[in-house]
């Protein structure tokens, strides 16, 4: 696990991956989405008894303040496509981990950024988090998902105004318009995603990956919701936490869950 871009620090199964490029407000150049790409798909999975990732961005300043506009100079003509795909795999890859993974956004995300924290399952931000989709700003579209998940997380009407302006937007109106889920004070982001990590530990593991895929399910129109749902249900009548989970109901006491 040796990261240039990111820090990676695991305590008590808590992953917390900070994007570590400050001094261009932590902005997803090649290398650090192929990092992001390696702890999701690989490094992530082999931790033991992970409880869950939190993403959040190095300094006080910004999350991710988009794709690191730098290199899209370099970028070479009838390469676009390829550009946006490869994004599109390493935020699927977040989206579909198997274990909860929060965005704490602590300062600007834009762009890629804004699409980094939607591909996470839960958005805790600081009170002064900003959020964009500022795009048309350069002449191109949200390339890494935000045209989707935008729409899915605020809906289409405040979102496609959002993605055609550029406008960006507070921690408070993120707020209400559902795009985050908490706003905390600066500096308390990660606690609070944990205090939410560690939460979720309590349920049942199985339930949680499959309440994971059943949501994602709704999203894809290749695939059925409510057949993932059923399926995951299904799943989980099939382990003993099942029957822990309603043993420990009607016993009146906490359940012992084991992942089984
Ligand atoms: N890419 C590369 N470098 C970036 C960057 C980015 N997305 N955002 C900021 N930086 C760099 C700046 O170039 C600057 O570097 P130098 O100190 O070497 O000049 C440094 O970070 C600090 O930035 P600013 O001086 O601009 O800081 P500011 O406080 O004046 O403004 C800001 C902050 C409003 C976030 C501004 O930096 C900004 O608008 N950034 C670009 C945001 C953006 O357009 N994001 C979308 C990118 S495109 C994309 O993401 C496409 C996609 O969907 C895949």
């Amino acid at each position: 696990m040796m990261y240039t871009n990111l820090l990676l620090e695991v305590q008590e199964g808590i992953a917390v991956l900070t994007i570590n490029r400050p001094k261009a407000l932590n902005a997803l150049n090649a290398q650090t989405l192929q990092e992001i790409h390696q702890f999701f798909t690989k490094d992530g999975l082999a931790i033991k008894d992970l409880k869950g990732v939190i993403v959040t961005g190095a300094g006080e300043k910004s999350f991710v303040a988009g794709a690191d506009i730098s290199e899209f100079l370099k970028l070479e003509k009838g390469k676009g496509k390829a550009f946006a795909m490869k994004g599109h795999d390493i935020f699927f890859a977040i989206e579909r981990f198997p274990k909860p993974v929060i965005a704490a956004v602590n300062g600007y995300a834009l762009g890629g950024g804004c699409e980094l924290a939607m591909a996470c399952h839960i958005r805790v931000a600081g009170e002064k988090a900003r959020f964009g989709q500022p795009e048309v700003n350069l002449g191109i579209l949200p390339g890494y998902g935000g045209t989707q998940r935008l729409i899915q997380l605020i809906g289409k009407g405040k979102a496609i105004e959002m993605m055609l302006t550029a406008d960006m937007i507070g921690a408070e109106e993120a707020l209400r318009l559902g795009l985050v889920t908490h706003v905390i004070p600066l500096g308390q982001e990660v606690a609070k995603a944990k205090e939410i990590l560690q939460k979720i530990a309590t349920k049942g593991p199985v339930a949680v990956t499959k309440v994971i895929e059943a949501v994602n399910a709704y999203f894809n129109y290749l695939a059925d919701g409510y057949n993932a749902e059923a399926d995951g249900f299904s799943d989980c009548t099939e382990t003993t936490d099942f029957k822990e989970g309603a043993a420990a109901f009607l016993e009146k006491r906490k359940a012992n869950f084991k992942g089984e």
